[in-house]
């Protein structure tokens, strides 16, 4: 199969926010407990966070995260999580039926982040509760001292505040499974007023509204309109938030479902300019895609442990074992982000540990990277800068969750000095290589840095990194790639993704 590209300097998209490639951490399953925190682990430091498991982050060059839900936090009351350990309550987490102990809040939550060098981005709880809690919580994070919150916090050991410029108003407000679901209009107002104490505390905090909990929502895109209607001049940011699967284990179907989230953009980016013209307003609200990933392979096991569940402690929950065409599919979803990264400015990968995630921790035990960690991490090393708009030529298929799909899934980022580009490539053919010739245009003596593949052989498309055979996938270099007469030339192999990388002269 031959596949044509043309990549010009100067055919520019966008600058992209070094915040879409963020991620989501819940308190959920084992994601905090036993994922990030575990005191007993032979790694953990003097904060009983796993050092490993830190490591594994760190390497990832997260910019922001998204704390403490979900789902999780629209019944929870962050003063559970702040004071002495000893004298926190241990409540009822009605989101995953489970045990919450608060041995793990906003303070310990602010130092593992600092220590992982990321920016938090906090929700507040839009579900049972209201305006005062959230203002109370913001004042409690960020205002230096000499108030009551702000000195309870100082009491609390965290002398100085945690200047949270992220505050998202809320989590999936429309669905029925939400603890204090909301029609569009009443959460709209809500926002709106949180919206406007949260920003009282400084001109540079940013607030993100709920949009649909993603686009087979009967209310969508219907919920857009009305909760921006209420709320526009106040947010930055409105949210998407979209899971996928394959189980009609489809490849090409499964790699097509991306098309779809194309379509999801463009509809939130049209309800969003129809607001803007509607109120005259001069802001501008972007898109933040704060939870976003593959999730079916558990889905069975975890519904027959529901009837089962009395209210663990920590409960083993939706830990994914990704495979092979996990990571492909990962690679065209931050493809289409890097694409539209004009209106999606921070995107979160939901999770970040052990529950839908990039990273495995055993209790006790090892803590090893799953198949989607590997596209994740070189959009997230190079992907930053400016994206191109690379023009495609392939053969293309039909598939029921999108028609006319190119076979060739192609995004390009001109770093920001200006001095390197990164290709990231995906071919979607199951069994065919693809010929690829790509031509670039003004970008002086173009010259190959780095070629890394994902996969190769869509027989392994099952395969995936296990506590038994944690190195099963990783990226090896590719030798069948070069810059010839300005052009990248060579071959992509079947079922595979790719990260190209040149450096400019
Ligand atoms: O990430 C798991 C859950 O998925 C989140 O709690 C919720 O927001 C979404 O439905």
């Amino acid at each position: 199969m031959q596949g044509h590209a043309t990549i010009h300097r100067d055919f520019t998209i966008a600058s992209i926010d070094d915040r879409l490639y963020s991620a989501f951490i819940e308190h959920m399953g084992r994601a905090i407990y036993t994922g990030i925190y575990e005191p007993h682990h032979p790694t953990a430091n003097a904060d009983g966070f796993r050092k490993d498991v830190l490591e594994l982050v760190r390497d990832l060059k997260i910019p922001a995260i998204r704390y403490p839900g979900g789902n999780f936090v629209s019944a929870y009351k962050w003063e559970d999580g702040v004071g002495p350990k000893e004298d926190r309550p241990v409540r009822l987490d009605l989101a995953w039926r489970s045990k919450e102990t608060n041995q793990v809040g906003i303070n310990e939550f602010a130092r593992w982040a600092k220590d992982a060098d990321i920016e938090m981005m906090l929700a507040v709880n839009l579900g049972t509760r209201s305006i005062e809690d959230a203002r109370n919580f913001v004042e409690y994070c960020n205002f230096p001292s000499g108030t009551y919150w702000s000195d309870l916090r100082r009491s609390h050991g965290a002398e100085q505040p945690h200047d949270v410029k992220m505050w998202c108003l809320g989590n999936e407000m429309d669905g029925p499974w939400q603890t204090g679901q909301k029609t569009a209009r009443e959460y709209g107002h809500l926002a709106n007023e949180t919206a406007k104490a949260v920003r009282a505390f400084g001109k540079d905090i940013e607030t993100v509204v709920c949009g649909s909990s993603n686009d087979e929502m009967p209310t969508y895109p219907d919920w857009e309109r009305q909760v921006l209607e209420e709320c526009y001049e106040n947010v930055n940011y409105i949210s998407l938030h979209n899971y996928y699967g394959n189980n009609s284990r489809n490849s090409l179907n499964f790699f097509a479902k991306v098309e779809r989230t194309g379509r999801y953009i463009q509809s939130v980016a049209g309800a969003i300019d129809f607001v803007k013209a509607k109120k005259r307003a001069k802001n501008d609200v972007f898109i933040c895609f704060d939870e976003w990933n593959v999730w079916y392979h558990n889905r069975e096991q975890d519904s027959k442990n529901w009837s089962e569940w009395d209210w663990p402690e920590a409960p083993a929950l939706l830990e994914e074992d990704y495979n092979l065409e996990d990571a492909i599919f990962i690679g065209c979803l931050l493809n289409e982000f890097i694409r539209r990264s004009d209106r999606v400015k921070i995107a979160c990968i939901a999770q970040l540990v052990n529950v839908i995630a990039p990273i495995r921790a055993e209790k006790g035990g090892k803590a090893w990277a799953t198949s989607i960690y590997f596209p994740y991490q070189f959009a997230s090393l190079y992907g930053r800068g400016t994206a191109l708009n690379v023009a495609v030529d392939c053969p293309r298929y039909d598939e029921e969750a999108a028609q006319d799909v190119k076979y060739l899934d192609v995004s390009a980022v001109l770093a920001k000095d200006g001095r390197s580009m990164t290709i990231f490539a995906v071919n979607r053919s199951l069994d065919e290589t693809m010929s690829v010739d790509m031509a670039l245009h003004g970008f002086g003596n173009a010259r190959l840095i780095d070629h890394q593949v994902l996969g190769g052989n869509a027989n392994e498309a099952r395969v995936a990194n296990t506590s038994a055979d944690p190195n099963r996938i990783k990226p090896r270099k590719g030798e069948k790639l070069d810059v010839v007469d300005g052009a990248v030339k060579g071959e992509l192999p079947a079922f595979s993704y790719n990260m190209i990388r040149l450096a400019l002269d």
